[in-house]
Parts: C-alpha cells; sequence; structure tokens
C-alpha cells in the first residue's frame, strides 16, 4: 500500500479521528438499544470512570436512575433514555449527573442517530460538561427571584419567607428553613420560616447542643460555620433522623449561619441527592445569603420607619385632642372614613394610607386655638371665628417643618376649602382643591355632623349625607360623596 492510499484509507482516518476524538474534553458514546458499545476516553474522565466500566452498561437500567452506590453514576431527566431512539436527533438536553462520593455534575447532551450499518443501528452521543453555567444559571435566577421576592415584602418575615420559599421553587431544594436562637436554656432553636417537604420539621426538636440531639443546624449555629452532611444515612450522629429524612427524601443538609437584626439564625437547606453541596455550591449559596442579609436589614429599615412615622402620627393625633376633648377620636375616625373613601375612588394603597394619615392630623393646628373657644357651646364671634379658622394654617406649618410628605401640608391647609371658593384660609375654587382635601373635607363633615358636639346633639347618617349631596358640586365633589355614600352604604362604621 502507497503512502497516499494508506492516507485515503478508511481505517487510518478512523484511527485519526479516534486520537481526535480522545484527546478531547468533549465525551462521546456510541450506543445500541441503550447499552453503551463504544466510547471514548473523554466520556470516562467526565464520568469519573474508566472506558471498560462504561462499555456494556445499560443506561435505561432502572439502577442508573436513582440515588445508587453500585453503578459508577446515575442520572435524572429520564429523557436520556427516549434520546436513545434511532430516528430523531436530540440537541442540548441537559442531565445532572450523580456520582458515588462526588458533587453532582451536569451535561449537555447532543444524539445523532447512526445509519444503519451492518444490520445494526445506534445512536452517537455527544456529551460536554455544562455544569459551571447550570449552576450560574440557577444562581442568577435564585439571587434574581429571590430579590425580588424580598423587594415586595412587607416586612422582615415575608421577606425570609419568600427566601425559604424561592430555595425550593427555583432552587430546586427539598427543604428549607430558618431557625432563630431562643434563650430557652436546652439551647432550642426557633424554627421560623420554612417551605418545601416542611412535614420533615414537624416534632424536630432542633438544638445547638452540644449533644447526641445536635444536627447541622444547631452546630452551625452554635461555631458558626458552614455545616455539611453530604449523605444522610452515612451520617452516624444524624442516626436518629434517619428513618425520617428517608420518607421526605432527604439525602443531603447543609447549614449556613446567618444573622437577622443582629438576631443569630442559620439557613437550612436540604436536598433529594448525596453530595449536592459542593464548595462551589456553597460558596454560591453563602454569596446568596450576604445580599439576603443586606437586602432584609433595608426592609427592616422600612419596616421600622413606617412603624415610627405610624408613632408619630399617633402622638400627634393625641396631643390635638388633649386640647380638644370634645372632638376626641375626630381626626381618627375621620382617617378611617378617608381611607374607606379614597379606597372606594380606586387609589393605590400607597396613596389610600397617605390621605388616611393625613387625615389623622387634618386638624393638628387646633393647638394654638384656645381651649375655651373650642369648647364653647353657641355661635362665635367674627375673632373667634377667626382664630377657630387659623387651625388650617398653623397645622399646615407644623407640618411643613416635618418629613411629612406635602399631602399632609396639603390636606391640614385645605380641608376646609369649598369648590365654590366659599371655604377657607385660601378660597380656593374648583380643581384648585386637591383630591386629598376633598375626601378628607367630606369626611370631616360626615363625622362631624353625625358626632355630638358641644353646641348640638349629633346627626344621622341620612341627614348628615342629605347635607353632603345638597352641596355636591357647589361645595363638595360630587364623587367622593357618592364614594361616602357608597362606604356607608356597604356597612361602614363611622364609629361612636
Ligand atoms: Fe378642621
Amino acid at each position: 500500500m502507497t503512502l497516499s492510499e494508506e492516507w485515503s484509507s478508511p481505517l487510518r482516518s478512523l484511527r485519526y479521528l479516534d486520537a481526535f476524538l480522545n484527546s478531547t474534553v468533549i465525551g462521546f458514546a456510541y450506543f445500541e438499544d441503550g447499552i453503551v458499545r463504544d466510547c471514548n476516553d473523554a466520556i470516562a474522565r467526565l464520568l469519573h470512570t474508566q472506558k471498560d466500566r462504561l462499555i456494556d452498561l445499560d443506561i435505561s437500567s432502572e439502577k442508573l436512575n436513582h440515588v445508587n452506590d453500585e453503578t459508577p453514576f446515575y442520572y435524572e431527566n429520564p429523557e436520556v433514555v427516549a434520546a436513545m431512539d434511532v430516528t430523531t436527533a436530540y440537541r442540548d438536553l441537559v442531565v445532572g449527573v450523580n456520582f458515588t462520593g462526588a458533587p453532582r455534575r451536569w451535561f449537555s447532551v447532543d444524539t445523532f442517530p447512526v445509519p444503519e450499518f451492518a444490520a445494526r443501528r445506534g445512536v452517537i452521543a455527544s456529551f460536554s460538561d455544562v455544569t459551571r453555567d447550570i449552576h450560574r444559571e440557577r444562581m442568577l435566577r435564585l439571587f434574581y427571584e429571590v430579590s425580588s421576592a424580598i423587594a415586595v415584602a412587607e416586612g422582615v418575615d415575608e421577606a425570609l419567607t419568600g427566601l425559604v420559599e424561592r430555595l425550593c421553587d427555583v432552587g430546586g431544594y427539598r427543604v428549607a428553613w430558618i431557625s432563630f436562637e431562643t434563650s430557652e436554656p436546652d439551647g432550642r432553636l426557633e424554627v421560623a420560616n420554612r417551605a418545601g417537604a416542611v412535614g420533615y420539621l414537624d416534632g424536630l426538636d432542633l438544638t445547638q447542643g452540644p449533644g447526641a440531639s445536635c444536627g447541622p443546624t444547631g452546630r452551625a449555629l452554635r461555631e458558626q460555620s458552614v455545616q455539611v452532611v453530604q449523605h444522610v444515612a452515612r451520617d452516624e450522629g444524624l442516626a436518629p433522623w434517619h428513618e425520617r429524612a428517608k420518607t421526605f427524601g432527604i439525602d443531603s443538609i447543609v447549614a449556613l449561619p446567618f444573622s437577622v437584626a443582629d438576631r443569630r439564625a442559620v439557613v437550612s437547606v436540604a436536598d433529594h441527592d448525596i453530595y449536592v453541596f459542593d464548595d462551589e455550591t456553597i460558596l454560591e449559596l453563602r454569596g446568596l445569603l450576604a445580599e439576603v442579609e443586606l437586602l432584609v436589614a433595608r426592609v427592616q429599615a422600612v419596616t421600622d420607619l413606617r412603624g415610627s412615622l405610624e408613632g408619630t402620627v399617633a402622638a400627634m393625633t393625641r396631643i390635638t385632642e388633649i386640647r380638644d376633648p370634645y372632638t376626641a377620636g375626630h381626626q381618627t375616625r375621620v382617617s378611617s372614613l378617608s381611607r374607606a373613601i379614597a379606597a372606594w375612588l380606586g387609589l393605590d394603597d400607597d396613596e389610600v394610607e397617605v390621605i388616611a394619615k393625613s387625615a389623622a392630623l387634618h386638624d393638628l393646628g387646633k393647638i394654638v386655638v384656645p381651649a375655651e373657644i373650642l369648647g364653647r357651646p353657641g355661635k362665635l364671634n367674627a375673632l373667634e371665628m377667626e382664630a377657630v379658622q387659623r387651625h388650617c394654617i398653623v397645622g399646615a406649618e407644623v407640618l411643613e417643618q416635618s418629613s411629612l410628605s406635602g399631602v399632609f401640608v396639603d390636606v391640614a391647609r385645605h380641608h376646609h376649602e369649598r369648590l365654590d371658593g366659599s371655604g377657607y384660609p385660601d378660597g380656593l375654587i374648583g380643581d384648585e382643591i386637591s383630591l386629598a382635601a376633598r375626601i378628607v373635607a367630606v369626611a370631616d363633615v360626615l363625622e362631624a355632623m353625625t358626632h355630638h358636639r358641644p353646641h348640638r346633639p349629633g346627626y344621622s347618617i341620612d341627614e348628615a349625607l342629605a347635607e353632603l349631596v345638597s352641596g355636591v358640586g357647589v361645595r363638595y365633589d360630587g364623587s367622593v360623596v357618592e364614594a361616602c355614600g357608597a362606604v356607608l352604604a356597604a356597612g361602614f362604621d363611622v364609629g361612636p
């Protein structure tokens, strides 16, 4: 055979192809009926085994489809068996492969049916390791979903529940829970948030030991370091929980120390596979938790701020009412009715809250009106009237000094304005009066008329509504009066 003949021989080409395939990082295997007939060295390296252990391996075998120490690996994704179909080519089939004593890796599998040759038909499959991409993608999604959940959380507890729920829904983990340190003498932990197969946690006493009952969660809290159990069934320390773990399909657990508002806590995550929590995954989870700590601290700050705003408003409301006991409860009732009207009008939650809070302070300026004028029965003279009317200006001035939003100032100043310009202090007309001020004006009139005052008894709700209706378009906004009538008809209680 001449040299050129040898080069052109198919056998020679195959030998070069073989050498090439063996030197790549891409694994190739040739299957017939789901059984490996040939493969290159790369695939043996990728699958942490030897080539001769792969030859004749039946990948459709049940054994390869769940946790198993007898086989070199097992996989999840039954589609891989379907991909051995000799008529269809598959692309980018992602298969998770688990190894005994090593973390799971992910492979992208492409298959190519081989045309019938010598009465044999098979499939060539190529495997490339995409573990890093899969990890990165999953963690990015987890990061995104967790931060979104925390961003809309109403408080710290809801934020933490969002975290454990996403760990299970998006991260694919079996159970996730957060335990807090308590002051109990036995070192008992309090499980505050849980998601996934939570039955695992029912009646489970978690302590930070030391003692037989101290598992990874307790240890993580006590030692303030990450604790991993790679194979629950093999962990002697977890012997009392082996049955429970088996029932709930828990094979590995990681517990990561964490802190929420200076309180020590642990985030525990369990998976239905062994050796899932490798260094890379733990690093990623720690990164996620560092981010969560910052986000939760922000939620806490907002909650505190909201709490202190509520406290401030309540205290200021109380101060006005101490001065004017006859209207005790007036601002609070006007606030509730304004909230109901604003909600009925379809304003968004934040607007409704601001209107309700500003209504709670609408008469703040009455602190400068002499108590004997406020409490006096009968008509007031011009000078006294002017003193009473000044409460709008003073209230607005006081609120302007505070860090409260402009709506507070507007409502305090303009809740006595009337559409036809007959109101005070600025005689605003029509659209010059904001919706917030129109709402509080109507709620104010309704409340004032239906409650007893020193100079007259209270009117009935129907009488008060009749006054409002008669002033629609002249003094009061029609849609606000209508909404007020609707919330009262729907059973809103103006209060005693
Ligand atoms: Fe007022």
